[in-house]
């Protein structure tokens, strides 16, 4: 179950999670030694007037609220010393288990789902393994020692108080139920309200431009008001479960004044055991109010556990391949491969074969949505295909350890991802501080970025901020060609790397990548035609299926797919490149 998995986390620390549990019973005991201390206090002081007594009950109360203290103390910073530990850790295990987790995972969850589990729901299971633990363990040993004390004193009044026993339990049976379907409700109201922040502050551009502010106030309301119903759910039972807990045992309470005041009782016991076991009842009450309410973070605790363990027992991308290897020569084979993504139905690459020689230049062309991106994703496994297979020099890109077969892949993709740091380490990522700064220039140059940066006031090592949003698309398009090109790596995938750039810039870094592409092999995606002309081989795609295969001129003489593409760009050049249709 899911405490036995989270106990697994503290076993490390167990040394402090014994001492703390250690601490806990003395503090437990101190209550029950307070309890039975009014026995001997009122029968011997004010009953008998023992001269004794009197003189040693006041020294055992300072020596008993001393032991408390400490115990407290030790108790309390004990369990949350180790709570936090196995917290920091969890945390940490989640975010490299995000690392690992396979494309296909990310295409169906929603990042402020994810981010709330790593924030919020470790949290709470923060809450539950530490104060919980303090409070379940300290208060049910409470218990216990009172109990047993008042079983001392006078057992006949102690089972009455016990009958309340199975009422309460019932009681809070029930209301642990609902605190638990609440619970995962709040934690999921959390990702919402998380999520909907986040596409807010991604989206404010498109949100200005198009008035939507409106809109995502709403859509925000919504998931905003959800989380404060739940949470008022939560409270309400919460808060109405304990008067009526309290209800119950002061019944007993009156049951038990009633039985002890009867005569044939009153014959039995002292004014000390009296006051004694009434104290002892009424101590009970705090932890039992404590235990109940507990409940509520308990259950929390288990749903946040639950979320988090069902994200770790996601399945990581598959790393079984054992070859090692150390540079690849870059012959690519795709043999009778086919593919569909799992979020949507029907495939979006049937029976793709192709031969790519090492130091090749393949050109991919076609439609958009015709599944060039997806063909060039699956060799660096981002996800690997239903059916058929493809190889790096011969050897099925399976059997590759994962780490060696994308240290072989530079690539620029449709999306540049810089992250928020200096120009110097985006370009070196991967690498950052073990690549030296001239390599770095080199491949700013031959990617022409070096034009803009030298402009910069702190060149190199300007901060791009959030996703590179102090940039310009082109200029991010750039630094992203000069982190592929350092990358150094023999098979290099450009997809619509050039895009955002005008002509003349996309001539230059063409005419720096012709001195590159020579000794590996390339893939390239391109819509704007003119920049694929030199590939030694195209490929013409369409729904997902080879359509054509050949150099520029063949494909042109053949009067096919490529050969219409390219009547259709060239007739309307000033629209070419933006056209979506023409790709
Ligand atoms: N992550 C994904 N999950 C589900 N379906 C996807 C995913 N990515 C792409 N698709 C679908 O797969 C098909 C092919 O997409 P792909 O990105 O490969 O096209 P493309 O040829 O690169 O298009 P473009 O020229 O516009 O970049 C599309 O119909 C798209 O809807
Ligand atoms: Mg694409």
């Amino acid at each position: 179950m899911v405490y036995r998995r989270l106990l697994g986390y503290a076993r490390p620390y167990w040394k402090i999670f014994a001492a703390s549990i250690v601490a806990m019973v003395i503090l437990a005991a101190t209550d029950t030694a307070f309890a039975a201390l009014m026995k001997p206090m009122l029968d011997g002081s004010f009953v008998n007037k023992d001269p004794d007594t009197i003189r040693i009950i006041p020294l055992a109360i300072i020596g008993l609220f001393m032991l408390r203290g400490v115990s407290g103390f030790l108790s309390s910073y004990g369990m949350t010393w180790v709570g936090r530990q196995v917290i920091n850790n969890l945390r940490r295990e989640m975010f490299e288990h995000m690392l690992r987790l396979p494309a296909g995972f990310y295409d169906k969850s929603s990042s402020g789902q994810l981010i709330s589990k790593l924030v919020y729901d470790v949290e709470q299971v923060a809450e539950a393994s530490t104060s919980v633990l303090t409070v379940v363990v300290r208060d049910t040993l409470t218990i216990a020692g009172l109990l047993a004390w008042m079983f001392y004193l006078n057992w006949m009044l102690a089972i009455t108080f016990m009958l309340t026993g199975p009422f309460i339990a019932f009681l809070v049976a029930y209301v642990n139920r609902r605190f638990r379907r609440i619970s995962g409700r709040i934690q999921a109201s959390m990702g919402g309200v998380t999520e909907a922040a986040g596409q807010a502050i991604e989206g404010q551009r498109v949100i200005k431009i198009f008035g939507g502010q409106r809109h995502q106030a709403d859509i925000f309301d919504d998931v905003n008001a959800v989380n404060r119903r739940q949470h008022m759910k939560m409270t309400a039972t919460r808060e109405a479960s304990v008067p009526v807990i309290q209800l119950v045992a002061g019944s007993a309470l009156a049951g038990i004044i009633y039985l002890a005041t009867m005569d044939s009782m009153l014959a039995k016991i002292t004014v000390g055991t009296f006051m004694s076991f009434i104290v002892a009842m009424t101590m009970l009450l705090t932890p039992l109010k404590r235990l109940t309410t507990i409940h509520s973070a308990i259950q929390r605790g288990i749903v946040a556990s639950e979320s988090i363990f069902g994200l770790l027992d996601c399945e990581a991308e598959k790393d079984t391949g054992t070859v090692r290897i150390e540079r690849a020569r870059g012959a690519i084979e795709y043999d009778n491969v086919s593919f569909a993504y799992a979020a949507t139905k029907g495939r979006v690459l049937e029976n793709i074969n192709l031969k790519i020689e090492p130091g090749q230049t393949v050109a991919f062309v076609g439609r958009s949505g015709s599944g060039k991106t997806t063909l060039v994703s699956l060799l660096p496994r981002f996800y690997d295909p239903a059916m058929g297979s493809i190889t790096l020099d011969g050897c099925d890109i399976r059997d590759f350890m994962l780490e060696d077969l994308r240290n072989q892949i530079a690539l620029v993709g449709q999306d540049v991802t810089l992250f928020n740091d200096t120009i110097a380490n985006n370009i070196a990522y991967g690498r950052q501080g073990s690549v030296n700064e001239a390599d770095i220039m080199r491949a700013a140059e031959a990617a022409h970025a070096m034009e803009f940066i030298r402009k910069l006031p702190q060149g190199l090592q300007t901060i791009v901020g959030e996703k590179g949003m102090m940039l310009s698309g082109g200029q991010r398009q750039r630094l992203a060609i000069a982190r592929a090109l350092l990358k150094d790596a023999p098979v290099l995938i450009l997809d619509e790397a050039t895009a955002s750039l005008d002509t003349e810039s996309e001539r230059l870094i063409q005419a720096a990548l012709a001195q590159l592409v020579r000794n590996r092999t390339t893939l390239i995606i391109a819509h704007r035609l003119s920049t694929i002309e030199q590939a030694d081989v195209i490929v013409v795609m369409d729904h997902g299926r080879i359509v054509e295969q050949g150099r520029h001129a063949e494909l042109l003489a053949r009067g096919g797919h490529y050969a219409s593409l390219h009547r259709m760009q060239f007739a309307s050049p000033q629209t070419a490149s933006t056209d979506a249709e023409i790709s």
